[in-house]
């Protein structure tokens, strides 16, 4: 049972549905008419990618980035290196990018610039989860779900050594899964 990872449910799947929910109806505003590209930072927020859109009232298009910050280790590296670009041009378009979580920020500070040398005529941020206790890069987002502690949370897309994704809330891991 997945169950048995975890310590305590921080974020259960009715307010996952919840907070998408709200986060769709601000975004359903902000991109009313500006046929956004979103993009999903792979892989962690895959699964709040697929719901976010999917309470999203406007035109839209989505495409997919993956950038490798962790590996399997638990802090990041420092490094943040491009494993697979966009198939779409980002030029002249409004971009919204989407996170599962936003921990040191070296991840998106290094998205978000690379966007705007490639000209977008706009770059937000929604993430789901923040951890803002962790960051070390001056990188906020535009749009947060829910903010968290520091704590190694797992679930709905988040992982602990590539499992866990698939566990229907945002739980936090035992301590003694990694200890
Ligand atoms: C996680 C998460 C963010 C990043 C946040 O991805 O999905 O992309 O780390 O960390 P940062 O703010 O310290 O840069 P990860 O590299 O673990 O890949 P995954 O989404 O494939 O699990």
């Amino acid at each position: 049972m997945l169950d048995n990872y975890i310590a305590e449910v921080l974020v259960s799947p009715e307010e996952l549905k919840e907070t998408i929910q709200k986060l769709g109806e601000k975004l359903t505003v902000e991109y009313q008419d500006k046929n956004p590209l979103v993009i999903c930072i792979l892989k962690g927020a895959i699964f709040f990618m697929t719901d976010l859109v999917r309470a999203m009232n406007c035109d839209l298009e989505v495409d997919f980035m993956d950038v490798s910050s962790y590996g399997d280790a638990f802090e990041s590296s420092g490094q943040v290196r491009i494993l697979k670009d966009l198939d779409q041009s980002v030029k002249d378009r409004h971009i919204l990018i989407v996170e599962d979580i936003i921990d040191t920020g070296r991840t998106l500070a290094y998205i978000v610039e690379l966007l705007k040398h490639r000209q977008a005529a706009s770059v937000k941020i929604v993430t789901l989860l923040d951890k803002p206790e962790r960051r070390v890069m001056a990188i906020e987002a535009d749009y947060v779900g829910v903010e968290v502690p520091n704590k190694f949370v797992v679930g709905y897309g988040l992982d602990y050594k590539q499992g866990l994704r698939n566990l229907p809330y945002i739980g936090v891991l035992k301590p003694e899964m990694y200890e």
